[in-house]
């Protein structure tokens, strides 16, 4: 019986060593409920009382050692394994990645935005007001009454007889005098519509931004410093301002403005057509009947107002000499930015 267990230990031994061995096999054959080891110790009883402490003692260190054996060997798989994943998985984190594509602000959006920067630094208030608006803001709080000969000059789109779809940014002036008591100093970019053909140049839907102050003291002075600290920020610091004479009913005085062209320098060039200056908004100083009609004193308090095209500004920013480029969201158009 000795023998017999010395050589099933000698078998399990050799057989578990083995590469690759199936441990879990080799478990059930030897050491199962039916395996060889409890075969063998089923016929420890009809030993004698000599034999069966000492064959006992044999049985256990068989057992233990093919326990051991087995514990062992499946460390040393488990390590084998785990060298043969890495060896298969190593990653060459010097192998260039593949580049994503991520797409960016649309030019228009850029230049709104900078426009807001140099506004806000200098103490402006962003507000917003309605696309679709009542003719009372567009025009009438704005100092043209129905038929005022400038509401020809800006083909609206009526929705009814005084709900229509704002034609400038214009009406904010007029909604935030209502609400806010001087000082007042606010932008308001937004979109405007002109029943206008496409062409190059024009688009019925476009977006301006508005700009408005009003406290007490408030000279055409500070309108032309703060016109000319945006056109600096804007253009570049050696950008000169130019007011010329013009006429809006919600102003008085009234002046269109002009930039020295930051493309030539002022020489003349094909961006600014020979002329060395470029027109890129209306401004003047708050007409004292749009004052009185949103409830400020013009007794007390004057103000100057500005409103420029923001596609406009975006187009000699960029050289873009076709407005439809800004709405098609061709993806070859817009990467160049
Ligand atoms: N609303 C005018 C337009 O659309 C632009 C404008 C001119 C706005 C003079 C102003 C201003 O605030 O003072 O043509």
């Amino acid at each position: 019986m000795k023998d017999t267990l010395l050589k099933i230990k000698a078998e399990a031994l050799s057989a578990i060593t083995q590469d690759g061995a199936d441990l879990e096999a080799l478990r059930i054959r030897y050491l199962g409920k039916k395996g060889e080891l409890t075969a063998v110790l089923r016929g420890m009883g009809k030993l004698s009382a000599e034999e069966r402490p000492v064959i006992g003692q044999i049985a256990n260190e068989v057992r233990e050692a093919i326990e051991n054996e087995l514990v062992q060997r499946a460390q040393v798989q488990k390590a084998a394994e785990l060298d043969r994943r890495l060896a298969a998985e190593k990653i060459d984190v010097t192998v260039p990645g593949t580049e994503i594509a991520v797409g960016h602000i649309h030019p228009l959006d850029r230049v709104q935005r900078d426009m807001e920067e140099i506004f806000i630094g200098m103490g402006f208030d962003i507000v917003e007001g309605p696309e679709v608006e009542y003719d009372y803001y567009n025009f009438q709080a704005l100092n043209i009454p129905p038929d005022h000969p400038a509401r020809d000059t800006q083909d609206t789109f009526y929705i009814t007889d005084n709900i229509l779809l704002r034609s400038q940014t214009s009406p904010v002036q007029a909604r935030t005098m209502e609400k806010r008591k001087p000082p007042i100093r606010i932008i308001s970019p937004g979109r405007v519509y002109r029943s206008d053909a496409m062409d190059a140049t024009h688009s019925p839907l476009f977006h301006q931004m508005e700009g408005l102050v009003v406290d007490k003291n408030v000279t055409m002075g500070d309108l032309k410093g703060t016109l000319e600290m945006f056109a600096k920020k804007m253009f570049g610091e050696d950008t000169k301002v130019r007011f010329r004479p013009h006429h809006f009913p919600f102003t008085e005085p009234s002046a269109e403005v002009d930039v020295s062209c930051f493309a030539c320098g002022g020489k003349g060039c094909r961006l600014c057509k020979g002329e060395g200056w470029i027109e890129i908004l209306g401004a003047g100083m708050v007409h004292p009947n749009v004052l009185r009609i949103c409830g400020i004193d013009p007794e007390e308090y004057s103000g100057f107002a500005f409103g420029m095209g923001i596609e406009r500004v975006t187009m000699l920013k960029y050289h873009i000499d076709d407005i439809r480029h800004l709405y098609e969201n061709d993806i070859r158009f817009l990467a160049q930015f």
